[in-house]
């Protein structure tokens, strides 16, 4: 069964008509911080929002460019601002650790270290024995990710959007999840651990490029000296969607992968590309969920549509999460992750889908998914990282309902004989994946096509 997934399609599909809730920033996250937003941008917010009540049939595009919140995301010297905090190993406490520490370019913006996507796949925080629970996912194309919302689909309620694998980072108090989601790390405990903002915006205002924080807060927030200000939401504010539009720019949302050079016909694909991209969108139906479609001269595809499933993935024994104490990690061994249900059950509005939600996560890009800085690097995939290849995740998809498991097997070998029972049993998807029917070669067909969709490829110049 195909889903309608459409309706929550973001700028993966410009031209399709979407509902206006769909939107990337409707109007009224503009009320909630107002103070973030300049004169003629809460003007142009405003007006949004009124747009916005009768624009059932507008292009998606059209509203998200004309967006407030766009215009700073591309704002350059945000972005430049935004570039120098990313990389910036001071600001943790103790110093040390920068946001490239869990999300090196070199690895496509996600976990750059191979020991540890080698076992646990979560990474360690500035306080080095303490630990999170997941893997880091891309922070490329997280800013591309609609305001966390939900729409109903053949009678049920769809979750859609967000930042983070449970979209918890919603978007909805800055205005753009990544912006949102900027501000988590620095003051979380198991990684930047900075006590609070006010001390954030102490040692950027201390730092040697402190000017550009000054220099932002004027020219677009009209405020003569930022760095004097009393106003400590306002100064974490533009420092999280400075790091925003660092993820909004085209240092990160590259989208020159061999993918796109075909795309716009500069490039042919080889014969196992092309083969792996037509399973992608038959008979593997990876692009029900991470979605391709591309109208010529509208915007490229992001490779997810930003929904939530529960694909069964075994859990990960070597996360180090479990062995956390119990000031972080109540459950100890017996955890399990629970994915988009923990942020419902938290948020009065959502808790009575929590149940239904348990162990799902967001549909990750897979933009850069094998971006790797030498072919046998070793990185890991999945919310907490159990499968350790492309392969290994494909034969999974293809077998998971086929092989029994381990537990039924004498000699338990995963992914060869048997697949260990799902990390959460419950709300699994059988429609979609499973038992897809596929040859090893098709298999390995499907990875090539993935191959292509690494960030940086150079057009040869033959081509
Ligand atoms: C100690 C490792 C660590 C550090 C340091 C870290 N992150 Fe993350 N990041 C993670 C993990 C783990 C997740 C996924 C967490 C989850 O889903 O619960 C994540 C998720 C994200 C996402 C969400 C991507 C998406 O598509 O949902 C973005 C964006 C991001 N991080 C940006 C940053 C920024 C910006 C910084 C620095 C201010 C930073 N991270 C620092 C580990 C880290
Ligand atoms: C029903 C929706 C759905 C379908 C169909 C689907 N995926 Fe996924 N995919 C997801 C979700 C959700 C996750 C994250 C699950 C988790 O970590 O628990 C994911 C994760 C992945 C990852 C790991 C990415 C990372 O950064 O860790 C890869 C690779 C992947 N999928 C490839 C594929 C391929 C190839 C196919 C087709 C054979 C496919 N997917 C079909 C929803 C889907």
């Amino acid at each position: 069964m195909k889903r309608s997934r459409h309706l929550c399609l973001s700028r993966s599909d410009r031209n399709r008509k979407v509902r206006c809730r769909s939107v990337f920033y409707p109007g009224y996250t503009f009320l909630r911080l107002p103070e973030l937003l300049s004169p003629h941008m809460m003007t142009a917010g405003l007006l949004l929002a009124l747009i916005c009540t009768n624009c059932r049939e507008q292009p998606v595009a059209k509203i998200a460019e004309s967006s407030a919140m766009e215009t700073l995301l591309n704002n350059e010297d945000l972005q430049v601002f935004g570039e120098k905090l990313f990389f910036d190993t001071n600001l943790s406490s103790p110093e040390g650790q920068s946001c490239a520490a869990c999300h090196g370019p070199e690895v496509g913006w996600t976990g750059p270290d191979e020991t540890v996507n080698k076992t646990g796949g979560v990474y360690p925080g500035a306080l080095h024995e303490r630990y999170g629970n997941r893997k880091p996912n891309s922070s490329a194309y997280a800013t591309l990710s609609p305001v966390f919302h939900s729409f109903i689909e053949e009678g049920k309620i769809v979750f859609c959007g967000g930042n983070f694998w449970d979209g918890r980072a919603t978007g909805s108090l800055l205005g753009n999840p990544a912006a949102d989601q900027a501000q988590g790390p620095f003051l979380n405990p198991v990684e930047q651990n900075i006590d609070n903002a006010k001390n954030l915006v102490d040692k950027v205002c201390r730092s040697e490029y402190s000017s550009m924080f000054i220099k932002a807060g004027k020219d677009i927030w009209k405020i003569p000296d930022i760095s004097k200000s009393e106003n400590t939401n306002l100064q974490f504010g533009i420092i999280a969607i400075a790091i925003a539009a660092f993820e909004h720019s085209g240092m990160v949302n590259q989208f020159s992968s061999k993918y796109d050079f075909y795309l716009k016909g500069k490039v042919k694909l080889t014969a196992t590309e092309e083969q792996g991209l037509e399973l992608f969108r038959g008979k593997a139906k990876c692009s029900n969920c991470h979605v391709m479609e591309y109208v010529p001269g509208g915007a490229l595809p992001l490779f997810t549509d930003f929904t939530f499933d529960n694909l069964g993935i075994p859990g990960n024994p070597q996360n180090p999460w479990y062995a956390m104490d119990t000031t972080f990690n109540k459950k100890g061994e017996n955890w399990t992750d629970p994915g988009l249900a923990e942020f419902l059950e938290q948020t009065p509005q959502y808790a009575m889908y929590a149940e239904e939600n348990y162990g799902k996560h967001q549909v990750p890009t897979l933009r850069n998914v094998d971006k790797r800085p030498s072919p046998d690097f070793v990185k890991c995939y999945g919310h907490n990282g159990y499968f350790k290849s492309l392969e290994e995740i494909v034969h999974f998809y293809n077998t998971r309902d086929v092989l029994p498991s381990d537990k039924e097997v004498s000699d338990p070998k995963p992914g060869v004989n048997c697949w260990p029972e799902p990390e959460v049993a419950q709300n699994m998807n059988t429609a979609e994946l499973g038992n897809l029917g596929l040859t090893a070669e098709e298999e390995s067909a499907i990875v090539e096509f993935m191959k292509i969709l690494s960030d940086g490829y150079t057009l040869q110049s033959n081509q």
